[in-house]
């Protein structure tokens, strides 16, 4: 068997790129490192004491662009976990106010070693105390990561804020061919230059997003966002598909109560409990509701070549709903990149003729799917994924 599809890899030295120039730089880390910041869970701070004995811990922690000028911090709260001591008296903050200089780590492990990153945050550090310029704002950017903080009582908690940060980070693979392939060669990296260097930062940056602010999304970033869809490939290059744009609020309610009936009477013939039903419901509605923009993209086979046999024009169908597909996603990548959020609700599937009276769309407009669109309201627990060794069912 070939090696090729084998899941541990050598880890190549990293490049210049990797490295940020082999050591510290000033703000902002690449923009790989930046996404890996703002979506680690946990962090590991490092502090000293005065004599330089070090301890690390793991933090919860958040990013934000400090207020009054401050410029780009990082926060943590002593929060309401377990802990021995008071919030004073932890080795922590006890480091923290003998030495201010700190630092913390992020990084992914991944059994594939060519997926290894790290990125490493130098600052200096501060207490600040309830009522202290800066912790409410601190609590805010917390909570907004962490749906466990919006439940703690944190008003009277340390924070810990970390300022005039700088930052060297490493990952060995690109995902773009910047370092060694996973079976350890170099062919992906040859003599060739990559495209996009940050094109794996884009894809497993984008996410699904469930919840939204009401923040309003301007028309244009749609308008790309649907251009960005017209580009996916497609049978014989028709774009057998369309998109409904929905920003009325009244549309939106008749278009979740459209498609709760459906799913109501599905609910029940499936046996589920009445409260079980009605929670279902209630927050598939405030998600219809609540995003600031809706796109429903639409199958549109009127455009496909029309053949005598069923298995042809079935399988013309199937490649129809195929390209749907990448047109939703090259439509939700472009949105990420803008600095926007999309999810994927499938309900549409379910009830197409419904959704599809209650948009007042063309016979032959058949909706597969609702995308809400806006800005995240917090940050979306993401999926694992599997190893890519795995995805790869033969390499022949
Ligand atoms: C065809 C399809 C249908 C989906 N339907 C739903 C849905 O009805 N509700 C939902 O919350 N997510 C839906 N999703 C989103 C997936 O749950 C999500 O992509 C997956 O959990 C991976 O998370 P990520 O997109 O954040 O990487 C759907 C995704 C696809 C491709």
């Amino acid at each position: 068997m070939s090696d090729r599809g084998m899941d541990v890899a050598r880890v190549g030295a990293p490049t210049h790129a990797d490295l940020n120039g082999g050591g510290r730089r000033a703000w902002p880390p690449p923009p790989w490192a930046s996404v890996m910041l703002g979506t680690a869970r946990v962090g590991h701070l490092a502090t000293a004491d005065g004599r330089g004995t070090p301890s690390v811990v793991p933090v919860c922690f958040a990013s934000l662009d400090g207020p009054g000028g401050m410029g780009p911090t990082i926060v943590s709260v002593m929060d309401e976990k377990p802990k021995s001591v008071g919030d004073r008296e932890t080795r922590r903050v006890r480091n923290i106010v003998a030495r201010p200089e700190v630092a913390l780590v992020v990084d992914d492990y991944d059994e594939v070693w060519y997926r290894l990153a790290w990125v490493l945050v130098r600052g200096s550090a501060a207490i600040v105390g309830p009522g202290d310029a800066g912790h409410g704002e601190a609590l805010a950017a917390l909570r907004a990561k962490y749906a466990q903080y919006r439940d703690m009582e944190l008003g009277t908690r340390l924070v810990i804020r970390l300022t005039g940060l700088s930052t060297s980070s490493w990952r060995a693979h690109g995902g773009d061919g910047e370092t060694v392939a996973p079976d350890g060669s170099a062919e992906t990296a040859g003599s060739v230059e990559p495209r996009y260097p940050e094109s794996m930062a884009l894809i497993r940056g984008r996410r699904s997003v469930r919840g939204f602010t009401a923040e309003p999304v301007p028309p244009g970033v749609i308008r790309a966002a649907i251009e960005a869809a017209g580009w996916a490939p497609s049978p014989h290059g028709r774009q057998p598909w369309r998109f409904a744009v929905v920003e009325s609020a009244e549309i939106k309610r008749a278009l979740a109560d459209a498609m709760a009936s459906t799913w109501e009477e599905q609910l029940s013939f499936d046996g589920q409990a009445a409260e079980v039903i009605a929670t279902r419901l209630r927050k598939s509605r405030e998600r219809v509701v609540g995003a600031p923009v809706l796109v429903v993209p639409c199958l549109f086979p009127g455009v496909l070549d029309v053949y005598p046999d069923v298995d042809r024009q079935d399988a013309e169908r199937i490649m129809a709903i195929q390209s749907l597909g990448a047109a939703i996603q090259t439509m939700q990548l472009q949105l990420y990149a803008a600095g926007w959020d999309s999810g994927w609700m499938c309900a549409p599937l379910f009830c197409p003729d419904i959704v599809r009276e209650t948009l007042g769309l063309a016979p032959g407009t058949i909706p597969q799917a609702l995308i809400p669109i806006g800005r995240a309201a917090r940050e979306p627990v993401r999926r694992e994924r599997i190893p890519p060794g795995d995805l790869i069912a033969a390499w022949l």
